[in-house]
């Protein structure tokens, strides 16, 4: 392959390279993705098309408005500007266009990647696949990380070999999408995935829907990657004229491994994704797992006398607030009809908002803007308001149907729906939204038939222009993105979002694996950890759990002995002495749960540095090696729970380490350094 003379687009960060160049023919090759340091290789075929020769996965597939079903993209423009590259091709026959984007993030090492599809053929243009990125990593060795799981059991870390052949991680889901599987992965190069060693990259898809990653080691040795929207039944019509945009992919680049390389994405996902990165959080109280369903004002009022008394700051009122015709008072109805249940809550949600303001407490609430229950008024007015088939049997799930957000009306009546929450109760100033199904019959009763496997993007595009016309309209209310726990975790969703619901599993010992495996992507400000009596752990533990995300409690505390109330409250006041370390703080992962029974996080933030000790079983006495401190400074370290304190040298926490007891089951540390 013969490239043409100062052909090359170098997209570049502070660490990592992109390299690009044109063929003597106006092809799109790679030549380096890694690396700065590296040499250009052998060039490889930029973001294969099919019908030009390449017969393996292809990035991009489509139907002229003739019935041609090839694609021959030549490279008609390179753009660059600052940050940006956009990289034009042209079908070589076609009125057809496919730019890639490409914008980096220099300091993070962090590359993000997408493409707009346009053209000015005379019909439509049916686009089979439309990759937002496609890489080539090479021949050697990889290993790839997924984050499994199901509901009340996410992200389990499952890394493996790539041998030749095909891996796919995806999910068909539409809806709560992640339920699954994360659309998150790690890529090490060379060997397995390593936390402060080897090069690794970490792939992350901005899309609350149905995704495919694949990954293809083709028969000459090379393992290519390709990412974006799960085509699977998802043929997109493009008109003449209209601009197809393709999410975000971003790739984040670590020399050193996954240790630097979350550090990296922790403090970019501040920066760039999440709503108020650098605000910390306030602490709440949330009434599921200790009311559920059945709760009146009077069992409210306590709770918030209760989180007062232990120095909680905002209330979330969960599930069963709603519901006249039909009362909320399970999940087999009531959801969609959004008003205050008269029985549970005589006096309104205002009654409630209003109660928590007295006793000095923000209010939150809980919706779920996208669903309902067929017993519902919204159902019995608006049946065709809801995601189905013609001549099935409507299938619920959690006894419910999804919304067809692919109808403007039923788009137009989700955002007036929490615009009207929000702003007949100004006492809310934060809302839990969640997602409690994923699709199983995706028809739409709105779209015509050719239109029908729009489905599953135009659902994701309206719920995004949902959110982001209530961020317009409410920029104070913050967010917590749920669905059902962890099934929409993404850079999509999270742009929208202060924090997330890391799953319905609060047993702590659980936790400590979870937020292990959520750390790898997601910075612990955006983790809400709530202190439940779920698997019935000591609460010391359960509160050293949660305190290494946002600390929040999921309990009735009308229940607690006094001795619990006590350490509750002393813990709630010694976090809030913490919190910006942990949340705005650097964090750096010491000694890991999958490798032994005692694990180790700590965070830094100028001269103080917060220490988390777990044991999940009986460790051993044993230095723990810290990280991110200043050598040549001395260094107070107090056990906040004990109250006790010594000294240390910094340069001895670094190399010796932090000398440790040895832990029993659920035994656990929170030590507080401050340089002295
Ligand atoms: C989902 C959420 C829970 C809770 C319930 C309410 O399962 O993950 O935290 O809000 O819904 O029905």
């Amino acid at each position: 392959m013969k490239l043409l003379a100062h052909s090359l687009v170098r997209i570049e960060t502070d660490n990592a390279a992109l390299v690009f160049g044109v063929t003597e023919d106006g092809k799109l090759v790679q030549l380096i993705f890694g690396s700065k340091a590296e040499e250009c290789g052998e060039p490889s075929v930029a973001y294969p098309t099919w019908g030009d020769g390449w017969v393996y996965e292809p990035a991009f597939q489509a139907t002229h408005s003739d019935g041609n079903t090839s694609v021959d993209l030549r490279v008609t423009d390179i753009i660059q500007a600052e940050n940006l590259t956009r990289i034009q091709l042209g079908d070589a026959a076609y009125a057809l266009r496919v730019d890639l984007l490409f914008r980096v993030y220099p300091k993070y090492d962090v590359i993000e990647s997408w493409t707009e599809v346009s053209h000015d053929e005379p019909g439509e243009v049916v686009l089979q696949t439309f990759a937002s990125s496609s890489l080539d990593f090479g021949q050697g060795e990889a290993f790839v990380t997924q984050f499994r799981g199901d509901w009340n059991d996410e992200v389990h870390m499952e890394e493996e070999r790539l041998t030749y052949g095909l891996k796919v991680l995806d999910s068909k889901l539409a809806v709560r999408a992640h339920q699954f599987r994360a659309p998150w992965f790690l890529l090490a190069r060379g060997g397995p995935a390593k936390e402060d060693e080897g090069e690794v990259l970490g792939g992350s898809f901005a899309w609350s829907g149905s995704f495919r990653f694949s990954f293809e080691r083709l028969p000459q040795g090379s393992l290519r990657a390709i990412c974006g929207i799960n085509p699977f039944a998802s043929a997109y019509r493009l008109s003449t004229g209209e601009t197809f945009e393709t999410p975000r992919m971003t790739w984040a680049y670590s020399p050193s491994g996954t240790g630097n390389l979350s550090r990296n994405l922790h403090a970019w996902t501040r920066a760039h994704v999440l709503r108020d990165g650098h605000q910390s959080r306030s602490i709440l109280l949330n009434n599921w797992e200790a009311t559920y369903f059945s709760f009146d004002e009077t069992k409210i009022f306590s709770l918030l006398d209760g989180a007062k008394d232990l120095g909680i700051e905002m209330f979330l009122l969960d599930d069963g607030w709603f519901g006249t015709k039909h009362p909320r008072d399970s999940d087999n109805q009531g959801l969609g009809d959004w008003t205050p249940d008269p029985k549970k809550l005589p006096n309104g949600v205002r009654a409630v908002a209003d109660a928590a303001a007295t006793r000095g407490l923000r209010f939150g609430i809980w919706l779920e803007p996208e669903m309902v229950n067929p017993r519902s008024e919204l159902f019995e007015a608006h049946p065709d308001w809801a995601i189905r088939q013609p001549g099935r049997e409507l299938e619920t799930q959690r006894n419910q149907l999804v919304l067809d957000l692919s109808n403007p009306d039923v788009e137009a009546y989700v955002f007036s729906l929490v615009d009207q929450v929000l702003s007949t109760d100004p006492g809310i100033t934060y809302v839990k939204w969640d997602c409690n199904r994923y699709v199983t019959q995706p028809g739409s009763p709105y779209l015509p038939p050719d239109k029908q496997s729009h489905l599953p993007v135009l659902y994701v595009q309206a719920l995004y222009r949902i959110f982001d016309r209530l961020a317009k309209a409410h920029p104070h209310i913050q967010i917590m993105m749920c669905s059902g726990g962890g099934g929409r975790v993404d850079l999509g969703a999270m742009r929208y979002a202060q924090e997330f619901w890391p799953s319905d599993n609060t047993d702590p010992a659980r936790r400590v694996l979870m937020q292990w495996a959520y750390s790898q992507f997601w910075p612990p400000i955006a983790v809400s950890a709530h202190v439940t009596d779920m698997g019935h752990r000591p609460i010391d533990f359960a509160f050293a759990v949660a305190m290494s995300g946002r600390l929040g409690m999921d309990m009735d505390l009308d229940k607690l002995s006094s001795s619990e109330r006590d350490l509750a409250r002393k813990t709630v006041e010694a976090y809030k002495g913490i919190r910006d370390v942990v949340q705005l703080g650097t964090q750096y992962r010491l000694q890991s749960p999958f490798e032994g029974p005692r694990s180790a996080l700590m965070s830094v933030l100028e001269d103080r540095a917060i220490v988390f000790v777990y044991s999940l079983g009986e460790s051993p006495e044993g230095p723990l090696q810290l990280r991110g401190l200043d050598a040549s400074r001395n260094y107070r370290v107090r056990e906040m729970m004990k109250d006790v304190e010594t000294i240390h040298r910094g340069s001895n926490l670094l190399e010796e380490g932090l000398p440790l007891p040895a832990y029993g089951e659920f035994g656990n540390g929170v030590f507080e350094l401050t340089a002295v």
